[in-house]
């Protein structure tokens, strides 16, 4: 792991408490491209904008908004620096999973203390509309936390962007339920570790090969779970041993190195956000039929309708406070790295532990089509 060593005193996130997911920044390799697909697959307002034009000379970033979700495209202009070098060895990805917090300078200052590698020491952007105070850590591979204060800025973004009203029509999906991240074999440990020392994200959850297998893929999961009223979640996987490459290894292969696998997204209406998404083009993975067959057996009663559920793939899971529902986009780019969660909670704190052989079963014969099983 690319830190110091993790000899600082136990956790104390209270002194730093991270208010929430702040926004979450793709490196890619055509940020207008990619702004227009989330807009008209994802119903996503384009809602600002920085560039040449806005007199950022290395970069081109579009900020996406949907209920409380805000994605950032940004892509190089040259062939040199660190957006080009990350999109050349990644494919498109996730390099910031940013965090709202009230004191950027201790959420930094502690983060460091406590064995985090700092990256943008903290710093003040400002323009007529205000000042936002901006500092980053460095977590798993080339992905960094930046911590984000913007109480004291009125503008569309930050300091550097432009107002852009381009409205994607929603598709319903309100706020980031959780972002799962995959980490090489035998690190998820050291990395729920590093998420404990930094954060004090306690552990939430958990799942193994035992849990999570199918015939030939397999991983091992730890929820780590924080910030103010636990609205940060990160699941962390690594691959376990399978009869084949693990889905994970796929992953971990095809971005070389750890990265930011899935993006979780909730609705309050699965059936109505996932039939729109569908109309508007994004792509989900399709659910065995016998799935649906030993559902009602294994999920009891719900609200929906199975048959509509049938119909657009959405996976149903249950635990002793409730059930969710949830679906999972194909890809977003070429590379069988990231993808999208849609998810309705009804009650149930997991992520779909019942699913996931169901889930697999669909990944893996994707998996074995690029020949990659
Ligand atoms: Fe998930």
């Amino acid at each position: 792991m690319e830190t110091a060593p993790l000899t600082a005193s136990p956790p104390a996130y209270e002194e730093t408490p991270l208010q929430g997911v702040d926004h979450i920044e793709f490196f890619v390799g055509n940020a207008r491209q990619a702004a227009h697909y989330y807009r008209s697959a994802f119903g996503f307002d384009v809602t600002a904008y920085a560039g040449p034009e806005t007199g950022i000379r290395d970069r081109a970033s579009y900020v996406l908004r949907q209920g409380e979700v805000v994605l950032v495209m940004t892509a190089p202009l040259g062939p040199d620096g660190e957006i080009a070098g990350q999109v050349q060895r990644h494919g498109d990805g996730v390099r910031a999973l940013a965090l709202q917090v009230t004191d950027v300078d201790a959420a930094h200052h502690d983060a460091v203390q406590r064995g985090a590698r700092s990256v943008t020491a903290p710093h003040t952007v400002e323009d007529r509309q205000g000042a936002v105070r901006l500092a980053a850590v460095r977590t798993f591979g080339d992905t960094v936390h930046t911590f984000v204060d913007r109480s004291e800025y009125q503008g569309p973004f930050l300091p550097g962007y432009r107002d852009e009203r381009r409205p994607g029509g929603g598709a319903g999906l309100a706020l980031v339920d959780h972002c799962v991240c995959n980490v090489e074999l035998g690190r998820m440990d050291e990395w729920v570790s590093w998420y404990n020392q930094i954060f004090g994200f306690e552990v939430f959850q958990e799942f193994d090969e035992n849990d999570i297998a199918t015939q030939y893929s397999a991983l091992r999961s730890k929820v780590v779970r924080g910030g103010r009223r636990g609205s940060v979640t990160f699941p962390i996987n690594e691959p376990a041993q399978g009869l084949r490459r693990s889905q994970i290894q796929e992953y971990l292969d095809y971005y070389h190195g750890p990265g930011v696998q899935h993006i979780a997204l909730h609705t309050d209406d699965i059936v109505a956000s996932v039939d729109h998404l569908r109309r508007q083009g994004a792509e989900f993975l399709r659910a065995p039929e016998a799935y649906y067959r030993s559902l009602p057996e294994r999920i009891g009663d719900i609200d929906e309708d199975l048959d509509r559920l049938r119909a657009l793939d959405v996976l149903v899971d249950r635990d002793e406070h409730g059930y969710l529902l949830q679906i999972f986009t194909r890809p977003v780019a070429d590379r069988p790295t990231l993808f999208f969660e849609v998810i309705q909670r009804k009650g149930c704190r997991g992520f779909g532990k019942g699913n996931f052989k169901a889930l697999f079963e669909a990944i893996e014969r994707e998996q074995a089509e690029r020949g990659n099983l």
